[in-house]
This record gives C-alpha cells, structure tokens and sequence, in this order.
C-alpha cells in the first residue's frame, strides 16, 4: 500500500452500524443561542481525537458519526498557490515531510514567532500530496493511524462532503509575505463551490471580504490569546474583546477559547462565566468557543466528564454559545441531541441500577462520609460498603484493607508499623486490623484515591484528604434515611480473618445488619457482594439478601454448568468491563463473548464494574467519553447490563435520564455502540496490536470453594477501647444524674 494511499472503502466496515440510522435526534425546545437554533458542532479537522487532523478519514468519520457537524479545515498555502488542510503551518507537527524532504528544514519568522521546520509554500502541491503522509500532531494520542492518509486539498473537502465546511485562514499576512494571496484563493473557491463559515484572527483579512463572498457565507473573527497582538490593528485580542461593535462590523460572530467565556484558575478550578456571551449576543454577534478535546485535561468541576463540560456552555440556564469546535465532535453532537433539558428530578429505578464503587470516589476521598453524600446526590440508586475490620473488631468501610492505599497513615505516627502478610501480598502494608477504630480516627485521614496516577491523572485535589471515615454501623445508617433502592456491601479475605484474626465478617455483617434495622424492612435491597462463593453460600444459609457473586477473571463466556453452580448461591454478577468488552492495547477487539447472554438467560442480572469517567481509563472506541462507554454497555446488541457499578455516579445516572434510549431504528448515530475491532481492522498490519487469546469460560473450578473455615477465637480481636469507654461515660453519666437526684 503506497504511502498516503490508504483505501477509504475500509472505511464501510467500521461504519456499518453508523449508516444504519441517520436520524438524528430533533429538539423541540428553544436554545438560548443568538439564532434560537441549536449549537453548531465543529469538527476541527475532522474527528482529529481520533485520527490524524484533516485526513479524509478523520474528515469522513466526523461527517458520518455526527452528520449535522461542520467539517473545519485549516487552510494552508503551497508554493504553487493551491490550499490544502493542514492543522499547523509547521509541516513537521501534523505529517512525517521529514521521511521525504530530510533537508527541507528552514527558519522563518511567523507573525513575530521564529519558527523552524517544514512550511506549505515551499513545496509544490503536487509533490506534497504525492510524498506526503498525515499524523497525528498531539504525542499522547494514538499514534496507530499515523502515515496512512495522504493530504487532502480544500477542493476535495469543500465538494465531498454535504454537511457545511468551515474554512480558517490562521495566516495571511504571513503568505503575503511569498506573494501568495490567500484572499484570492479563497474568494476564488468560495465562488466555485460556496463556503459556510470564514474565520479568522486577522481583521484586515475579513474586511477584504465582505461584500464579496456570498451572503450565506459568515465570516467569523477569531480571538487568539488574550495578550497576543492581532496585525492588523496592533491591539491584543483582549482589548479588542471590549470593542464588539468594531468586530461586528466586519464578521457575523466571533470564535473565541473556551476560558474566554468560562475562565479557569490556575490550579484548574472553573470560575463564574464572564459576560462574553451575552455581550456578543447584545451585539449581534454569534459566539463559537474553541479547544474542546474531550482527552486534554479538563477543569475538576467536570469529574473528566467532558459532555458534562459541553453542557456548561450550551444548557446552563443562563445561555448557549451558538456553537463548539472540538476534536471529538461525536460527544457535542450526543450532548446536543440527547442530554439537554434533563429532568433530573426523574427518579427512575429502571435498568441499569447506578451501583457507587466506593461512595462517588471520583469526587471523594473512597468510602468517606461525603463520598457517600455526594454517590446519593448524584443519583446512585445503591450505594456500596466494601468492609474491613479494626484491631478492636470494628466492621468499616474501607475500599482496601491496607490503609496506605487510601489514608494519610504512611505520613502518620504509625508510619513506621508495617507488617508483611504473605496471605495478602508480599510488599509491607498498613492493615486495617493492626489499628484501633479510635487509632484510625483520630490520627488519620482519607486519601482520595488516584486509579489513573499512572497516566499521571489525579482526582480532585482540592478534595485530597476531604471527609471522615465511616464504621458499616454509619454507612447503614446514613443510608437508611436516604431514598435509596439498596446498598450493596462487599466481603472480601473471610477465611483470612475468621483463622488468623478470629473475627467473623458474615456474622459481623448480618448482626450490623440487624443493629440498624436492615434485617426487617424491605423498601430497601441489601446486596452482598464478594469474589468468594463461600462467602455468598454462608450468607444464602442465614439470610434472604440478595448474593452478587463478583467475577475476578476475564472471562469470555460461562458454561451452562457453571451458570447452575452460581445459580446456587447468587442472584447477580458482576463482570469486569474487559469480559464484555475485550480490548487490546486500549483497542476493542472483534472477539466475541457471550458472558452477559449466558447469565442473563439463566436469569442472574449482570453488572459491569469498575466505570471511570477518566479517558485514559477507557479504549478508544468509545471515543474518550465515558458516557459513551456507558452507552456501549446499556445499548449493547445482544443484551445490555442490569448495572453499572461506578466511581462517577453522576454521570451514570444522567445517562439514564437521556431523551435518546429506546428509539429503536431512529437512535441516533452518535448514540449507537462500537462495533468492536473496528478500529483495528483501519490500522496497517504492522501497526496493530498484537491479537488477544481468546478469554477463557468461567468453570466449576474458578466457582466451587471449601466452606469458610470457623472463627479462630484464639486470635480474636481485643474489644474494642471506643465501646469500654462509651461504657463509661454512660456509667458516670448515670452516676452524676443519681447524685443529682438525690441532692434535689
Ligand atoms: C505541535 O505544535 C504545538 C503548538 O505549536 C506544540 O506545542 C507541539 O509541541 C508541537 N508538536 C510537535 C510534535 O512538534
Ligand atoms: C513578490 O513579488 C514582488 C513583486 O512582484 C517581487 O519583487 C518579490 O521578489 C516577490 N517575492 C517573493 C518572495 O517571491
Ligand atoms: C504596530 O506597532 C508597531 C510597533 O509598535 C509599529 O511599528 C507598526 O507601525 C504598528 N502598525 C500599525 C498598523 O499601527
Ligand atoms: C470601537 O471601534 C470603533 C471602530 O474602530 C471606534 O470608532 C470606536 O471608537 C471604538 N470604541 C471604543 C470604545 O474603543
Ligand atoms: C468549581 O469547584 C470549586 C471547588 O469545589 C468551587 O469552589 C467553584 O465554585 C466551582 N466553580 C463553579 C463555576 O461552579
Ligand atoms: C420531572 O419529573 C418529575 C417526576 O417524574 C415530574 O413530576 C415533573 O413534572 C417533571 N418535570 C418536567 C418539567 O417535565
Ligand atoms: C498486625 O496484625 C497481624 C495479625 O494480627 C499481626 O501478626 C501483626 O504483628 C500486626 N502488626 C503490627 C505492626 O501490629
Ligand atoms: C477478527 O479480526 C481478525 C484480524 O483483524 C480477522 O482475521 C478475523 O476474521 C476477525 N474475526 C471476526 C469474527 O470478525
Ligand atoms: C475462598 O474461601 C475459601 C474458604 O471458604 C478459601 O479456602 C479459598 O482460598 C478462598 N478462595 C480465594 C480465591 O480466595
């Protein structure tokens, strides 16, 4: 396959499933843009989150996966006079030139920026679409589909494609420099084949013209960096903010970034939106705001959900921009189509169940009191305790029994009393049980926990340390006041602690259980989870609560046997997102399991653990946006899951509140599910990551377990110091009232 050749018809593949419906969802509801209209969604170069910037494919996927967007293509000038697209005039960033021009490197001066590398009006255009290959411009994205597609002239754009194209001259001034006049070319292809949309950030540019592009054509000015000074009036872009009567008389609106309009400190908090909007608007100007990319970092107000990002600047009561322009167009477009004017007073218990992981411990510190809050606010319908015990006995909530994981106690006065449990893992941990419940309390804090550290991705620092750790005898009684379907708490290591630290958890459980009320009333579920069948079978004997067995392998299936054996002891699975889904190198594959189908014929309900909003969590078929990922495990072909056991609650429950579920043939495009090994059938041979084994059946063996072995009461914990001394402040409370009486 020649270099920049690859064969578009591969393509048809991977967007089956997309051209099956082409509807897309139609408001009725009235938006607060200038026209009344909804936003316009523009894709910068395409779908470029995805695929090199202004290739066709990119271009392609964008126009079919989210078919009311706008295509935007940066123009750049070759030596010859023809445009082609490219993101960056600096050839370097967005294609491999230097595999074909090695000495073509030069230095020139860009609008007061020397910068050296590879430029478009050195080279003549045919050279450039013949030697030339796409990638992708930004390092932490994929580099898969780099060197496949070849470089598309604007004329290929402007007549390929239905959908509006919206051409930005970034640089004019500059390539008049080299007599080549881009206001030529562009009235010159705008007369051809007619143009949607025209920005730039140069007045003079727009000025020559007005009047003579068609009258449909709007010419939109473009806001650069606040300081950055625009050439042709000398003034920043800042000051020229405060003149929109000058910019409105030479464009329709104006694009600007999106700090402009929604400003962020610097440690990344979102701040109150300015009046950049409502100014433009009172001035007739239409507003587009710019740098939505839905894997850049976003403001921790957005818990890394970018559609709820969007939704802050097109449905925040206040106003809508009148349009975005990202490199990840499908999420605005299912923004705009199905998560605008959300009834979130709707409750509604329906399919899927929000199960929390740890409380919301995307927002919280794990397991804490406001993870807790925050899991019922956002709409969990059950709300999770996974437990661990204290030296004196004490059943918490805590999401790992090494409280290094998810505590302040490596910094604490305890820091030097690790132990190493080989029943638990090699390395040195903190445990719960080697801690008081006062010793915990009083001397350490939750830690927010970081799953994607790795990626170097943090959760909400302002919230670090936020919050007050929980007893289950807390947890079970802040959730019985709230309105709630149940709670779900999880048992994990009952051998360990019945032999080693005399404590029995089921027991423990079901009396705390009982203690709160839990055992008699039935508006609320209680659900006990664990990995363990054993510990699932000690419950079935003493309890009625419903028993989710939580699947630890990646499985791709499970036998007909094996489903019987669960059937024994459990009312629910749990599944991992890769047994559904199996992906490699963060890439869907084309395997198909039949995990979910087998179980839920069997009639066990399925819940897929553990949802994160944040991208790098996600493969990229669900196109860094963890509401489609959701989309993809609900509206799944062959049956969806029951239940979506989530560290992000709040995104989970307002996918379920979306006007675009159950629309059958007319689901929009954007709202449909991956076709998994898509993407990878569109990479070359060699760059496709090595191909899965096939997963493995549950079986019998993974299943059946020996009984829990019984209490080892020779280790059984001390009692508990907090109890004696509620003990005692009761005995000399008592003591006082007596004295007083019999003083009066
Ligand atoms: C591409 O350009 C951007 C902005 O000019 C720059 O930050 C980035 O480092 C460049 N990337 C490469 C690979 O040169
Ligand atoms: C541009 O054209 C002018 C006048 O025709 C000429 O003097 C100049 O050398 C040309 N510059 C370049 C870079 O070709
Ligand atoms: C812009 O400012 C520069 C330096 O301050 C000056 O040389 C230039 O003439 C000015 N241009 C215009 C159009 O005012
Ligand atoms: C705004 O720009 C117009 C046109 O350049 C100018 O006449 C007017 O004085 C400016 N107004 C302000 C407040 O700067
Ligand atoms: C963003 O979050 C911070 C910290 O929680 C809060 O103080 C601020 O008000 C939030 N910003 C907006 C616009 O809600
Ligand atoms: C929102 O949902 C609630 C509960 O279903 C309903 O009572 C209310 O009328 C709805 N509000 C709107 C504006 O539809
Ligand atoms: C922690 O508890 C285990 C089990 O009771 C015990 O063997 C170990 O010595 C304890 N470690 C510390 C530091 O107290
Ligand atoms: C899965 O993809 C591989 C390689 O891309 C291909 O050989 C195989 O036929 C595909 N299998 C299915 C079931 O589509
Ligand atoms: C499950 O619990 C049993 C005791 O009931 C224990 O022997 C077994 O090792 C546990 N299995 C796993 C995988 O931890």
């Amino acid at each position: 396959m020649g270099r920049g050749s690859h064969d578009c018809s591969v393509l048809r593949s991977l967007l089956l499933l997309l051209c099956l419906s082409s509807a897309a969802a139609q408001k009725a509801s009235t938006w607060k843009t200038l026209s009344g209209d909804a936003p316009l969604v523009i894709a910068k170069g395409g779908f470029s989150g995805l695929f090199p910037d202004s290739s066709d494919f990119a271009l392609n996927f964008a126009s079919l996966s989210s078919p009311s967007a706008a295509l935007w293509c940066d123009v750049q000038l070759t030596k010859d006079g023809a445009g082609i697209c490219l993101p960056d005039i600096n050839m370097d960033n967005c294609t491999i030139i230097p595999n074909a021009y090695l000495n073509g490197v030069k230095t020139y001066n860009v609008n007061g920026v020397s910068v050296k590398g590879w430029f478009p009006m050195d080279y003549k255009s045919t050279d450039l679409l013949r030697d030339v290959s796409l990638k992708q411009p930004i390092n932490s994205r994929t580099d898969k589909f780099d060197g496949l597609f070849a470089i598309v002239p604007v004329e290929d754009v402007l007549s390929k494609y239905k959908t509006p194209v919206w051409l930005n001259v970034q640089y004019d001034s500059f390539y008049s420099q080299f007599n080549l006049s881009m206001r030529n070319y562009i009235l010159s292809v705008s007369k051809q084949y007619g143009v949607d949309y025209i920005s730039s950030p140069e007045v003079n540019f727009l000025n020559s013209l007005l009047g003579r592009v068609s009258k449909k054509t709007k010419l939109v000015f473009r806001f650069l960096d606040e300081h950055t000074v625009e050439p042709s009036t000398n003034q920043t872009y800042g000051s020229m903010l405060k003149n929109l009567t000058f910019i409105k008389t030479f464009a329709s609106g104006v694009l600007v970034p999106k700090q402009y309009i929604l400003p962020v400190t610097q440690d990344n908090y979102l701040q109150p939106h300015t009046s950049v909007v409502d100014d433009a608007h009172k001035a007739g100007l239409e507003v587009y705001a710019a740098d939505f990319a839905n894997d850049f970092l976003l403001s921790y107000n957005y818990s890394y959900d970018p559609l709820m990002e969007y939704l802050s600047f097109i449905d925040n009561g206040a106003f809508s921009v009148d349009g975005v322009l990202t490199d990840f167009p499908i999420t605005p477009s299912a923004a705009i189509g199905c998560f605008t004017n959300l009834n979130n007073s709707k409750t509604d218990h329906a399919k899927p169940l929000v199960i929390s992981h740890n409380g919301a411990s995307g927002d919280y510190p794990d397991c804490t009191d406001l993870a807790y809050q925050k899991a019922v606010a956002d709409g969990a319908e059950v709300i999770d305790c996974p437990v661990q015990v204290t030296k004196d006995g004490i059943p918490i909530c805590m999401s790992s029994i090494d409280l290094g994981d998810v505590t302040t106690v490596a910094t604490s006065q305890f820091a030097s009393q690790t132990t190493i449990i080989q029943d638990i893992k090699g390395a040195p941990g903190f445990y719960s049980f080697n801690l008081t419940w006062e010793d915990i309390v009083k001397n350490l804090k939750p830690r927010i926990s970081s799953p994607m550290s790795k990626y170097d991705m943090h959760r909400n620092p302002r919230n670090r340390n936020a919050g007050n750790f929980m007893r289950l005898s807390d947890f079970l009684a802040f959730a019985k006041g709230e309105d709630l379907s149940g709670v779900m708490i999880s048992v994990e290591r009952a051998a360990f602690m019945a032999e080693k630290l005399g404590f029995g958890v089921v027991d423990v459980v079901i009396k705390a259980l009982d203690d709160s009320g839990y055992s008699k009333q039935t508006a609320q579920k209680v659900m006990i989870q664990s990995t363990n069948s054993s510990v699932l079978v000690k419950f079935k004997q003493q309890t009625k609560y419903n028993l989710v067995y939580m699947i630890e392998e990646l499985v791709g299936d499970a036998a007909p046997s094996s489903v019987a054996d669960i059937k024994k002891f459990a009312d629910a699975v749990s599944v991992n997102t890769l047994s559904i889904y199996p992906a490699t190198a963060k890439f869907l594959t084309n395997q198909t399991n039949h995990l979910v189908q087998s179980l839920q014929s069997a009639g066990l309900p399925v819940y897929v653990y553990v949802l994160m909003n944040e991208f790098v969590s996600q493969p990229y078929d669900f196109f860094s946006d963890a509401t489609l990922q959701i989309n993809a495990y609900v509206n799944r072909p062959d049956g969806g899951v029951d239940g979506l056991i989530t560290d992000f609650p709040a995104t989970a429950h307002r996918y379920k509140l979306n006007s675009c579920m159950n629309m059958g043939n007319n689901t929009p495009v954007f709202m449909l599910p991956p076709q998994p090994g898509g993407l990878i059938q569109n990479m070359l041979g060699a760059a496709q990551p090595p191909a899965l084994a096939p997963m493995p059946p549950l079986t019998e063996s993974d299943i059946v377990e020996p009984p829990l072995p019984p209490v080892n009461h020779a280790t059984a914990p001390a009692p508990s110091h907090a109890a004696i001394r509620m003990h005692t402040d009761v005995s000399i409370l008592v003591t006082l009232m007596l004295c007083a009486s019999l003083m009066i």
